[in-house]
């Protein structure tokens, strides 16, 4: 029996990323004027349980949060609640570890719990739905990843800061006619290097959708200095395949997994370009700049329609469903398909196509040719679980 009043209770799993504060803010204001209390777990699921720790939540707490990076919830991707592993495989969960999180929120008076994540954080979500905890999720991630959702919040914020960083490479590339490669995240999705490459002025993009070749890579730099531009800017994502197959992890070596930490593709695309043309080439690797700081208003306004959706939900009893945005308005899905459908780009899809139709090159076989030759109709951009 819980002498408390009925409280919703948040959490903020997985890697962090711009505007996990806004919806925790909209949340808890929503929550207050629906009369309920408001509770945020700590460190990720890993508040739900030995020991629990979670914090009051109201609109007095989260006045000034709108605007601020990271959560103050913590956040947690180790740890006893894990849902995925290597290729998106299924891990369950241990039950006693699920049935003690049901008794912390039985004992608080939760009747709803908000799971703010990406994959592999609604994937956990799922769990707790299937063992009989009332849950609803929010979808975040900076990858742009998942298919139920057209964006996710903080992949707006990670793209204006890969975008700054191009738009500052630009000039010095220029001025010493270097070739510059800026590697950014993403995980095995090419959302980020697509757009900030296309909004940043990007020569080259290099994607985990689209297979690439050092010597279109190096032919396209030859030909920007044929046509006097001695200087070329090369966005590669994280997640891009070598030519030889395989993505390239944290400490350099090629693997195969999914939850691997990748990184360094940018050094070896650098390194071979050098050793191929005989020129200056120079590496940025990005990291979690892309993660920090402050959400943009596009992302600020998504957290915020999120949050008070996902309360909405909460108030009416769909649990097991996470909200979702589908141009013009936010829906919700069930969580199982929202993890069930990862989105990529589309090889084919509008952007690339634009893209190509200025001169940027993505490494195939496809540079150079006329714009639209295919006759290809534009298409949405996404390959995966695409939004209609
Ligand atoms: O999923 C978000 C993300 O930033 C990916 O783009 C990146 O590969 C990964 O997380 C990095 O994770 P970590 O912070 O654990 O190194």
């Amino acid at each position: 029996m819980s002498y408390h009043k009925p409280t919703i209770g948040i959490l903020t799993g997985g890697g962090d990323c711009p505007g996990l504060n806004a919806v925790i803010r909209a949340a808890t204001k929503t929550a207050e004027r629906l009369g309920y209390g408001c509770i945020g777990f700590l460190r990720g699921y890993e508040g739900l349980v030995d020991p629990v720790s979670y914090m009051p939540l109201d609109s007095r707490v989260t006045a000034d949060i709108l605007l601020k990076g990271g959560t103050i919830l913590g956040s947690s991707n180790q740890g006893r609640f894990t849902a995925l592993v290597g290729e998106g495989k299924r891990v369950q969960i241990d039950p006693v570890l699920l049935a003690r999180a049901a008794t912390t929120l039985r004992r608080l008076g939760v009747l709803g719990l908000i799971c703010v994540g990406g994959d592999g954080s609604l994937a956990i979500a799922q769990q707790l739905h299937e063992h009989g905890i009332p849950v609803v999720g929010v979808p975040k991630t900076i990858d742009n990843d998942l298919g139920a959702t057209a964006f996710t919040f903080g992949f707006d914020s990670a793209v204006a800061t890969a975008t700054d960083a191009l738009d500052r490479l630009h000039t010095t590339a220029a001025s010493h006619e270097r070739v510059m490669v800026l590697e950014v995240m993403g995980r095995h999705a090419g959302w980020i290097a697509l757009h900030a490459g296309i909004a940043g002025g990007g020569d080259v993009i290099l994607l985990p959708e689209i297979p690439w070749t050092f010597e279109n890579v190096c032919r396209k730099i030859l030909e920007r200095d044929a046509q006097g531009k001695r200087f070329t800017l090369v966005v590669a994502a994280e997640g891009a395949k070598l030519p030889g197959g395989g993505t390239v992890h944290g400490d350099g070596t090629p693997g195969t997994q999914r939850q691997v930490r990748l990184g360094g593709i940018g050094e070896i695309v650098a390194g071979e370009v050098s050793a191929r043309l005989g020129r200056d080439v120079r590496t940025v690797v990005l990291g979690h700049l892309q993660r920090g700081g402050t959400p943009t208003a596009f992302d600020r306004m998504l957290a915020t329609e999120f949050g008070a959706h996902a309360v909405r939900l909460v108030h009416e009893g769909r649990f097991g469903e996470t909200v979702c945005y589908r141009p013009p308005g936010i829906t919700s899905a069930p969580i199982a398909e929202a993890i069930r459908n990862l989105s990529t780009v589309d090889p084919r899809g509008s952007a690339v196509q634009a893209a190509r139709a200025l001169g940027i090159g993505f490494g195939d076989d496809g540079d150079g040719g006329q714009p639209f030759a295919a006759g290809e109709p534009p298409r949405s951009g996404h390959a995966d679980g695409g939004i209609a």
